[in-house]
């Protein structure tokens, strides 16, 4: 497949081989105990981004929050829009479900224009957390998403 904006990149593929989601998922727990093992929570970008925040969160046994698109999240929720490479779309979090001075962990899929992992950015800054790490399996090098994120990124795959 040829690197470029057009192409889906799927990371299912790697999830339907055991002994590669394991791999895949020790790597993501590597770099959390290399740039942030002050780690205090977890936090998924829906959907994918729920993939590896569980399991990362129940190694290193912290709390599990979701970010999810809007509408789905039950009680107060804060929201904020963003663009994404295809298209437009709002992300929400409950409320307090992160503390002033949290040290958060956000994971997701992949980063593509960066528009999505911004965001959510903003969410947890908004309630008073730190992002100590953005942390994706795949990075699309061409689009420079990474440019857009002021806390620190980090990639498995740069394609
Ligand atoms: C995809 C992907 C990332 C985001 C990356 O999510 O899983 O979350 O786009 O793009 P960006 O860096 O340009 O923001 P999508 O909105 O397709 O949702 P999904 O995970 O539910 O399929
Ligand atoms: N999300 C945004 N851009 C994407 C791409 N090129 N492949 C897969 N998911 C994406």
């Amino acid at each position: 497949m040829v690197a470029s904006r057009h192409v889906l990149r799927d990371i299912f593929s790697v999830l339907n081989t055991p002994s590669a989601a394991r791999d895949l998922v020790s790597l993501l727990e590597s770099h959390i105990h290399e740039k942030c093992p002050q780690v205090d929570v977890f936090v998924g970008l829906e959907s994918r981004g729920f993939l590896f925040g569980l399991p990362l969160s129940t190694s290193f046994f912290k709390p599990f929050i979701p970010i999810r698109k809007k509408g789905k999240l039950p009680g107060k929720t804060k929201e904020v829009s963003f663009k994404l490479e295809y298209g437009e779309d709002v992300f929400e979090i409950q409320a307090e479900s992160i503390k002033p001075g949290q040290c958060v962990v956000i994971l997701d899929d992949l980063l593509a224009t960066g528009g999505s992992l911004k965001a959510a950015n903003e969410l947890v800054s908004s309630m008073g957390g730190t992002v100590g790490l953005n942390l994706v399996c795949i990075e699309l090098k061409d689009l420079q998403g990474r440019n857009n994120i002021t806390s620190p990124v980090q990639s498995v795959l740069q394609l």
